[in-house]
């Protein structure tokens, strides 16, 4: 009885140990999350349905009144600065300075989850939008001076080749990160009934001429580029009005229909086409194995299966 309870005792002791050692691993790895430092940037309030305004439906744009903190977006914008000092040094060492001084002018691109605030940013994003962080291309920085602007233009592709990685542009979201005090605001000229959008004497004259939204700062527009069915919508023609009073500070974030982080998960179709590998696969198919056998079959990531047109995966 008494060797029965240590044997007993033994085992209890071991099991504890293992739980004590599997415990540690999570408590470390959440502590170095908590140890990242967001250098006292303090993130928005929490996700507010009231702050978001629809403010078109065709095509689908939407308005989220104070999406950043004052303090993200003089983050972001000291972040692009930064970036945009070192391309100069680095151009100047290849003999190429001119062409970076175009490009630091325009913008440049953040890292995914470069640091607390950004990666607190892009998850905000994903939940706002309820698409996928890994769809998403990096945030891209603009900066607009004086006079300048973006003439109107899609977000989605034309060609089958910009496809390749995640597909179409799905979603925008463009977040503006200063104030502008005239122009430069967003206009979508196409947008189904823009003419009854009230505009005061504070709108520039580009932006009469379609549904306007003016470029405050943490403010934040998302708007779809293509219909709900994965259609391309011509409606979200969209440009940039020419600034007059101010600079303009932009951020936007372009969401595919895939995954942008992951060339697995490239789109096979558009990179070889919708086929069958093997004449076997129709009878292959029929007889149930794309269902017994689905790696091989149909593919799994990092794999292009035999069989993925008698399969259905692909094509129409
Ligand atoms: C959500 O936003 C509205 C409008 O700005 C505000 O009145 C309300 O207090 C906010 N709610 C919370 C929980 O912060
Ligand atoms: C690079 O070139 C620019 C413009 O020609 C100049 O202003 C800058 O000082 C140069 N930087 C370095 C590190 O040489």
């Amino acid at each position: 009885m008494a060797m029965i309870r240590l044997r007993l005792r033994g085992v209890l002791l071991a099991l504890a140990l293992l739980l004590a050692a599997t415990a540690v691993v999570p408590v470390l790895l959440l502590g170095e999350v908590a140890e990242e430092d967001d250098g006292g940037v303090a993130p928005a309030p929490p996700f507010n349905s009231s702050r978001v305004k629809a403010v078109s439906w065709q095509p689908r744009i939407f308005v989220y009144s104070g999406f950043l903190s004052d303090a993200e977006c003089d983050h972001l914008v000291k972040l692009a600065k930064k970036k945009i000092q070192r391309s100069m040094v680095a151009d100047n060492d290849s003999g190429k300075s001119v062409m970076s001084e175009v490009r630091t002018s325009s913008g440049m691109f953040l890292n995914k989850r470069q640091d607390l605030v950004v990666r607190r940013i892009e998850e905000r994003i994903a939940a706002w939008t309820f698409l996928p962080e890994e769809n998403a291309e990096n945030i891209q920085i603009l900066r607009y001076e004086h006079g300048q602007k973006y003439e109107p233009h899609f977000d989605y592709f034309h060609d089958k080749v910009n496809q390749a990685r995640g597909g179409h542009r799905y979603a925008t979201v463009l977040m503006y990160i200063s104030t502008v005090h005239k122009g430069g605001e967003t206009v979508f000229p196409n947008a189904k009934g823009w003419e009854s959008q009230h505009k005061d004497d504070t709108f520039s004259e580009c932006a009469q001429k379609g549904l306007a939204v003016k470029p405050v700062k943490g403010d934040a527009v998302l708007f779809f580029s293509l219909h709900a069915d994965g259609v391309p919508d011509p409606r979200s023609l969209h440009g940039s009005c020419p600034v007059i009073q101010g600079e303009k500070w932009s951020a936007p974030k372009w969401i595919h229909v895939r995954s942008y982080e992951n060339p697995q998960a490239m789109d096979e179709d558009a990179v070889e086409g919708c086929t069958d590998r093997s004449e076997h696969c129709a009878q292959w198919a029929a007889a149930g194995e794309c269902g017994k056998n689905p790696v091989y079959m149909v593919g799994a990531e990092g794999s292009v299966g035999q069989c993925r047109k008698s399969c259905r995966v692909c094509g129409s």
